[in-house]
């Protein structure tokens, strides 16, 4: 695996690359990787003959008073990590490298980035849609890979591929779970025991709501009433959102048929927790 950490050298391994005819897959990482991020990995490995993974802690995504600082940060495991996994390039560039100066241009997706996380978190998918426009134009990947964990971050990028018209497929990849169900991230890390424990509500709520509906509910305001009461028996899970949307522009449903996409978010002390499931019913039109 060949590690790069500058623009320039970055744009001439894709030309190289491209220039033999092989298909280029990226994966945009923050590091600190774990089975989710490598489960991305793995997908872009198969259907790619040259795999970029990029690990850059982007701090515009981050707001005021956000973990950008204590964000986890272990480069050497990671680079092990993806040598096994038969990484072609580990695309690293220092902050400096990608916002060599205060930043003036901002890909704004409208709509989309106040909705779910975004409403919690203004200015994160500003930040997001900007590194991965950066990473995009830097790249110039055939195909990139992104996790349905992040699922409005995942609507978000459609979005702006579609409209700034990025010569790129985005693949989605199905969220990796530990084995007592509680959704992989990097931030797991700030959980001590009990909060780890208190955190498998997510995954609880979530399954009621999933059985409710397989059950026959339509009625989104009974689903999201249902996962309320299950968050609601853990005094410690502060509720941030949980919401029944369309999953390609995140508005709300009031009943739900076709694809829906239930997301929650919490706040376990400091830490904050998304996780999603996507409702589908066969009977639906
Ligand atoms: P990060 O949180 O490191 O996640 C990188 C990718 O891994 C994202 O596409 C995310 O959805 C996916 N991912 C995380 N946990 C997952 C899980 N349990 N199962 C499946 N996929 C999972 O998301 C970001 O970084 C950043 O916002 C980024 C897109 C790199 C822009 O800075």
């Amino acid at each position: 695996m060949r590690t790069i950490t500058k623009i320039a050298e970055m744009r001439s391994a894709s030309d190289w690359a491209r220039t033999r005819g092989r298909r280029i897959g990226l994966v945009p990482t923050m590091g600190a990787l774990h089975d989710g991020h490598l489960s991305l990995v793995q997908a872009a490995r198969s259907a790619c003959q040259c795999v970029v993974v990029s690990i850059f802690v982007n701090p515009t995504q981050f707001g005021p008073g956000e973990d950008l600082a204590k964000y986890p940060r272990n480069l050497e495991r990671d680079k092990e990590l993806l040598e096994r996994e038969n990484v072609d390039v580990l695309f690293a560039p220092e902050v400096q490298e990608v916002y060599p100066a205060a930043n003036t241009t901002w890909v704004n997706v409208e709509g989309l980035s106040d909705r779910l996380d975004g409403r919690s978190r203004p200015g994160h998918f500003r930040g997001v849609a900007t590194v991965v426009a950066k990473l995009f134009n830097i790249v110039t990947p055939d195909v990139a890979f992104f996790g349905q964990k992040d699922a409005a971050q995942l609507a978000v990028i459609r979005q702006m591929v579609r409209d700034l018209n990025f010569s790129v497929e985005i693949a989605a990849g199905a969220i990796v779970r530990e084995p007592d169900g509680l959704a992989m991230s990097s931030r797991n890390v700030y959980l001590d025991a009990q909060q780890r424990e208190q955190a498998l509500v997510l995954d609880r709520s979530l399954k009621e709501i999933e059985n409710m509906h397989a059950a026959g509910e339509r009625c989104a305001a009974s689903l999201i009433a249902r996962g309320m009461q299950e968050i609601g028996a853990v005094p410690a899970v502060k509720v941030d959102f949980l919401e029944i949307v369309n999953p390609d522009t995140l508005e709300p449903v009031e009943s739900v048929h076709g694809k829906a996409l239930v997301a929650v978010a919490v706040w376990i002390g400091p830490t904050r927790l998304i996780d999603n499931v996507v409702l589908q019913a066969d009977d639906d039109t």
